[in-house]
Order: C-alpha cells, then sequence, then structure tokens
C-alpha cells in the first residue's frame, strides 16, 4: 500500500497558498489492511479512512462513474488494481488532479502544474458535467485565485454551461449551495463568484433576483471593507426588497445570523438618512434594528451599511450618529420609572417618549 497527498493540499502548496487541510489517496490496499492498520473507517458513500494519529483523511483510490441526476447518482468502484492515475482522473480541475509522493515529487498526469503557471482552471476529463456542484466549485476557484490573475479555459466555461442547460442545478442540495456560496463569500474577491454563475446563467437558477439587481456590484464594493461574511450576504442583498430577502433566505436554509442581518440592511438602509433628522422616526428604526437590547446585529448593519459606501467619510459620520443615538436612547431604562408608578403600556410609552427625548438632543 502506498499514500499519496492530493487535492487542495497538492495545489496550494506548489501556489505558496495558505491551506487547512491534507487528503491523502492510498493506492493498493483494502479496507480490511487499512483497519489492521489502525486508521478508522469514516466514509458512509465511499472508503475513507482516518489516520490513527493525524486524523488526516486517507481515502482508497477509487473511480467514479455516474448513475443518476445530481450529486448523489454515482457509482463508486474502489479495489486495490485502481491506479493513481485512475484515481485523479475523476478529479474536477486539472489544479485539484496532482499527487505528491512520500520524496515530495509531484505525479501530474493532467498537467495541472502548466495549467498552475498559465493560471487556468481546465477540467480534467468529459466526466467533469457529471457533477453540477462543480459549477458552484469552479465559480469559488475563480474567486479564490482571480487577485492571481486565474481565469477559467473557454472550454471548461462552456462545461458549465452545458451543466445548467441540462438542468442538473435543481439536483442539488440546498445545503450544499449554501455551503459553496458561504466559502465564496470568504474569499477576495466574492462578485467573481458570482458573475462566474450570471455568465453560465446558473444565477438565473439559483438566485434569479441577482440576475437584475445591482447586488453583485455592491458585494464588489462592499468585500474590501469588511472581511466579515455576514456582512457581505447582506451586502449582495442589499439591493433588494425585504419580501424577496426574506425568500432567499428561507430558500437558502441560510443561518439566521445571516439572514436577520440581510433583512435589517434592506429595512434600513432606504430610511437611514430620514431617520437621523426625526428623533421619532430614528427610534422606530432603532427598535427595528433590535438596537436597544443587544449589540448585534445593530454593529454588523453599521459595518455593511460603512462597507457599502466605501468607507467613505460621510458613511462614517453617518453611522457615527446612528451608534450615538443609539448609545442616548439606551441610557434611558425602566429603572428610571420605578417612581411614577407606570406598569404595562403606560410605563412603556414613557420610557419611549424619555428615549426620544434624550434623541432630540444628539441629532441635528
Ligand atoms: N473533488 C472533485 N469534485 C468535487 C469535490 C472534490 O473533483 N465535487 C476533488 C478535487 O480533486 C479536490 C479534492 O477532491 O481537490 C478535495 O476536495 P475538497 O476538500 O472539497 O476541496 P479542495 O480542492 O481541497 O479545496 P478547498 O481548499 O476549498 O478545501
Amino acid at each position: 500500500m502506498k499514500s499519496f497527498l492530493v487535492g487542495g493540499a497538492v495545489r496550494d502548496t506548489l501556489l505558496g497558498y495558505p491551506f487547512h487541510e491534507k487528503d491523502w489517496v492510498v493506492v493498493g490496499a483494502t479496507p480490511a489492511e487499512m483497519i489492521e492498520a489502525g486508521y478508522t473507517q469514516v466514509g458512509r458513500d465511499f472508503p475513507v479512512f482516518l489516520h490513527p494519529d493525524s486524523k488526516e483523511e486517507y481515502a482508497l483510490a477509487r473511480t467514479e462513474r455516474k448513475s443518476g441526476p445530481g450529486y448523489h447518482g454515482f457509482v463508486v468502484h474502489a479495489d486495490p488494481a485502481v491506479t493513481l492515475e485512475e484515481d485523479l482522473e475523476r478529479r474536477d480541475l486539472t489544479i485539484n488532479a496532482m499527487a505528491m509522493d512520500a520524496s515530495g515529487d509531484i505525479i501530474d498526469p493532467y498537467h495541472g502544474q502548466q495549467d498552475l503557471a498559465d493560471r487556468v482552471l481546465r477540467h480534467v476529463s468529459p466526466h467533469f458535467v457529471e457533477d453540477p456542484l462543480r459549477v458552484l466549485r469552479v465559480a469559488r476557484f475563480a474567486a479564490r485565485y482571480h487577485h492571481l490573475g486565474f481565469t477559467i479555459a473557454p472550454e471548461t466555461a462552456a462545461l458549465l454551461s452545458q451543466i445548467v442547460a441540462a438542468d442538473e442545478l435543481p439536483h442539488l442540495s440546498i445545503e450544499r449551495v449554501w455551503v459553496e456560496i458561504e466559502k465564496a463569500l470568504g474569499t477576495t474577491h466574492p462578485e467573481v463568484f458570482f458573475h462566474t454563475l450570471a455568465d453560465c446563467q446558473a444565477l438565473a437558477v439559483l438566485l434569479p433576483e441577482l440576475s437584475v439587481s445591482q447586488g453583485i456590484a455592491a458585494l464588489a464594493r462592499a468585500a474590501p471593507h469588511t472581511p466579515r461574511l455576514d456582512c457581505r450576504w447582506a451586502s449582495l442583498l442589499s439591493d433588494l426588497p425585504e419580501a424577496r430577502v426574506k425568500a432567499i433566505n428561507q430558500h437558502l436554509k441560510v443561518p439566521n445570523a445571516y439572514s436577520l442581518l440581510a433583512t435589517r440592511i434592506s429595512v434600513a438602509r432606504p430610511t437611514l438618512k430620514t431617520a437621523l433628522k426625526n428623533a421619532s422616526e430614528c427610534m422606530v428604526l432603532i427598535k427595528l434594528l433590535d438596537a436597544l437590547r443587544r449589540d448585534e446585529p445593530f454593529e454588523g448593519v453599521c459595518e455593511t451599511l460603512i462597507a457599502l459606501e466605501q468607507n467613505s467619510d460621510e458613511a462614517n459620520t453617518t453611522i457615527e450618529l446612528l451608534r450615538n443615538a443609539c448609545k442616548q436612547a439606551r441610557t434611558v431604562t425602566a429603572a428610571d420609572f420605578t417612581e411614577s408608578r407606570l406598569t404595562g403600556p403606560d410605563l412603556g410609552a414613557a420610557i419611549e417618549a424619555a428615549r426620544i427625548e434624550q434623541l432630540r438632543e444628539v441629532l441635528p
């Protein structure tokens, strides 16, 4: 049995790019031999094992053939006779289809090193189209390595369109789609992910609302000014009305923190300027943002609004005013009214009136 480092770790080592995970392929072994050597089996659909000490993933070399639509319709064939080259051939991109042996030599039957040097994302074989998740993966790699000058090979771009045209994307699980979107939001140029999806018509299937909004441009503006993924997601949806934002978040089963922030941005952004001129309206906005009780997502709202305006002086001044207004409103609490003996809605109204008074002090 022989083990080889494969996939992202080899690619990123050769690129001089940081990586977090090491994946290994084992050639010439059976599951029984792996278990005997102390590995623990974890793969459900195919034979993957955890190393007894490093806990890194070791997969038996395998081939895969599509047997039905979507991500799960695969027939996996793993036995000791499957070669390293056969295992590398089932992979998506040439830059992901290289292996490194124990002495550091690179095994590169599909010319990934040449494509790394040429900055090209190119599919390995025609079997590329068998996995629709690859549309999202390629878009994500295009975003992640955009700053290094990577582009998608025209023949690979054609296959992305082909997968979309074959109506394969609806077979992907929503969870997988969101995982890819979330990873893409963390890249240096997240807008490239969405532009790539638009170019192959995948955006019209996955996020049709975005095709006609200015959201991708908004994300491109905001991303350099905030590393927060939830703020970037909210920027992407900032152009859409509240109901659409809610519908998208629901459909994609977006985590709560993301969807709350995105909804609040879509509500707060159009009303912000007028609200900061009028104490009562400002109070409405502060309550809407749930900014009296908690710092989040209010701080996320502030960070997103500043990022959307590219950290301009004007945006910073506006948000400083909003933060001050919120701080001032927070100074009034129920404890200030213990002697008044007010209760229930009367107490609530008195607190609110006092807060509005406080807001008058700080607003221009
Ligand atoms: N792979 C593939 N097709 C997929 C998923 C994975 O061909 N749909 C292959 C690629 O060779 C990839 C490897 O499996 O390099 C490991 O996949 P994964 O860990 O998901 O991605 P990485 O390429 O390691 O990238 P990342 O840095 O995003 O983890």
